[in-house]
């Protein structure tokens, strides 16, 4: 089995000591997976992402980098926070440049690098994260979601092995969360693997080949596909069911066994059903999966595997 490129293993961790957010707490980021965080307010997410971004020493267990213990000396460190960046949740505990430009070139400029490269890396993240043209406005002058794409593209420019972001669509609106989707495909076929936590279990459908849920001071990972349709575990986790495997449930008691993921899929479903066709067989061009499946047909193209987008 490949190591993963970040690791936490038996982590326990309480701001009071006395009291842990999480006790035994395991989760493994492979390269090339996309691992989606989710959990109730307050049930640690946060808290996991900076024990393993560094940024806390955990009070027992480890954290691993491509499957070394990352010891709490200067020289670990470093080469933590050079192969993993992680994006906090509120971009105000990140920003501290005057102005965007500067902020985002702050982490390249101290990794030594000439200033043609700095230049092209803020320039590539500014344009990716569609905050070019910000790039001479002062960080405290911007809405709260333009600051959130900004601290996104600091972490971009640092070009991580891993990028670990905090709720990164809390916050922005619709045409953000596309274009963040789309930043991280852009990242992921170059090689960049990308975790991120969220509330939004349609999200994470839509996204992750994996999840984490966080809550009663443990992490339960797995393929998205069987804990997104976990009813029980989501809502352990004050987490709703999330969409697609919903739909599929109900029409599965209803004698379909399809498994819509868009909007016109699940149309199709009805309209060949209304219509005596059996959805069985596949309908709207065999974008339906046949009866015999029983998980998620995850790792289907990110077209369509979006639950809700037609
Ligand atoms: N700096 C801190 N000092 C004391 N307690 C804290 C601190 N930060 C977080 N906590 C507590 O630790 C617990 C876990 O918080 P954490 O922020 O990790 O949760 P979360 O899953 O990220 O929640 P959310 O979904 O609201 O972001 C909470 O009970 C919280 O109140
Ligand atoms: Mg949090």
């Amino acid at each position: 089995m490949t190591v993963p490129i970040l690791e936490g293993r038996g982590l326990r961790f309480g701001h009071d000591p006395a009291r842990p957010v999480l006790d035994g707490a395991d989760v493994a980021f492979p390269a090339g997976r996309r691992v989606a965080v989710l959990g109730p307010n307050g049930g640690g997410k946060t808290t996991l992402f900076r024990l393993l971004a560094g940024a806390l020493v955990p009070q027992a267990g480890r954290v691993l980098l491509d499957g070394e213990p990352v010891g709490p000396r200067r020289r670990g460190l470093t080469a933590l926070r050079r192969a993993v960046q992680l994006v906090l949740q509120d971009p105000d505990d990140q920003l501290f440049s005057a102005t965007v430009a500067q902020d985002v070139s702050f982490g390249p400029v101290n990794l030594g690098l000439p200033d043609d490269v700095v230049r092209a890396r803020v320039a590539g993240a500014l344009a990716a994260l569609g905050v070019a043209d910000l790039a001479d406005r002062p960080v405290h002058r911007l809405s709260f979601g333009q600051r959130k794409r900004v601290t996104i593209a600091g972490a971009v420019a640092m070009a991580p092995r891993l990028l670990v972001l905090d709720e990164p669509t809390a916050g922005l609106d619709p045409a953000g969360v596309e274009a963040l989707l789309e930043v991280l495909a852009a990242l992921h076929a170059a090689g960049t693997t990308a975790v991120l936590s969220t509330h939004d279990v349609d999200l994470a459908w839509r996204w992750a080949d994996d999840v984490a849920v966080v809550a009663d001071r443990r992490v339960t990972a797995g393929p998205a596909a069987a804990l997104l349709g976990d009813a029980a575990l989501l809502a352990a986790a004050g987490l709703g069911p999330a969409w697609a495997p919903s739909v599929h449930r109900l029409l599965v008691r209803a004698g379909v066994s399809a498994y819509p993921r868009t909007a016109a899929e699940l149309a199709a479903v009805v309209v060949s059903d209304a219509t005596g066709a059996d959805a069985r067989d596949g309908v709207g061009g065999g974008t339906v999966e046949s009866g015999t499946q029983t998980s998620a047909p995850h790792g289907a193209s990110e077209e369509t595997s979006c639950p809700t987008r037609s």
